[in-house]
């Protein structure tokens, strides 16, 4: 059975006290609920991922980047490779968020480089699409959430794609409180549940964890991930408070 997984991903957010802090809190109530049944990922931004690592030795937590480049090693300054974060431990890694596709103009192309790098050094890809507003407006978002899986990772063989953790976040629902409903989120996840029956086949595709992320809440939470083929979820905003975050992660 597919692992349930709620993912907090920090984004460019927290001082080193703040983190730590956070960090320590999320323990703490990780002690006292004893979360089961749900894998817990936190991607904090890079500075930290150690401190998060240390931290995962003591909690049942798993530590995940924000990003990765595309490029095996060498002269790209400012760019942390698979091989660096493998080698600090690192389980999971967010690649094609939209806020890296729209701020620093990430393509499908350059996704799939990222995905096969990560691949190479064991690290489980969570791989991000979703429609901008005016693409579902215009009715587009089946095409684009389509295109964005056949060009960033279908070129995958199945026992590679095996490794791979799919979000799907609507860009209208991210960071706007505008969450899509139980609904829509469903039809969304079960047309990309399809779309994998079709290209890995049914197993494969019964195995493949699909989070939702776009405005999830400790208040929605237990309606979303209630449909049958959203599997947990990727946070923003909420994964920054401690009480909330391990809220949305006892949702099931
Ligand atoms: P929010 O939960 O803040 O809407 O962000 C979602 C997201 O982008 C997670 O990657």
């Amino acid at each position: 059975m597919r692992p349930k997984i709620v993912a907090g991903n920090w984004k460019m957010n927290l001082t080193f006290e703040k983190a730590d802090q956070l960090l320590f809190e999320i323990g703490e109530l990780i002690e006292e609920k004893k979360t089961k049944g749900v894998e817990i990922i936190i991607c904090p931004p890079s500075p930290y991922l150690e401190l998060a690592t240390d931290f995962a030795q003591d909690f049942e937590i798993k530590v995940g980047a924000q990003n990765v480049s595309q490029y095996e090693d060498g002269a790209y300054t400012g760019e942390i490779s698979a091989a660096m974060l493998s080698s600090i431990d690192i389980d999971f890694s967010i690649v094609g968020h939209s806020e890296r596709r729209k701020y620093f103009a990430e393509t499908n192309a350059s996704l799939a480089a990222k995905v096969d790098r990560l691949l190479e050094y064991g690290i489980q890809p969570i791989f991000c699409i979703g429609e901008q507003l005016e693409e579902r407006e215009s009715n587009k978002h089946f095409e684009v959430v389509k295109s964005q899986l056949v060009e960033g990772i279908f070129h995958l063989s199945q026992s590679e794609f095996s490794n791979i953790v799919i979000a799907y976040e609507p860009v209208w629902a991210i960071g706007t409180g505008k969450t899509a409903s139980p609904e829509q989120a469903q039809e969304m996840h079960a047309f990309i549940r399809q779309l994998i029956i079709d290209q890995y086949g049914e197993e494969q595709a019964h195995e493949t964890s699909i989070l939702y992320g776009g405005s999830c809440n400790a208040k929605n939470a237990k309606e979303l991930f209630a449909q049958a083929d959203v599997d947990g979820g990727l946070i923003g905003g909420a994964s920054l408070k401690a009480e909330e975050f391990m809220a949305i992660a006892n949702s099931f």
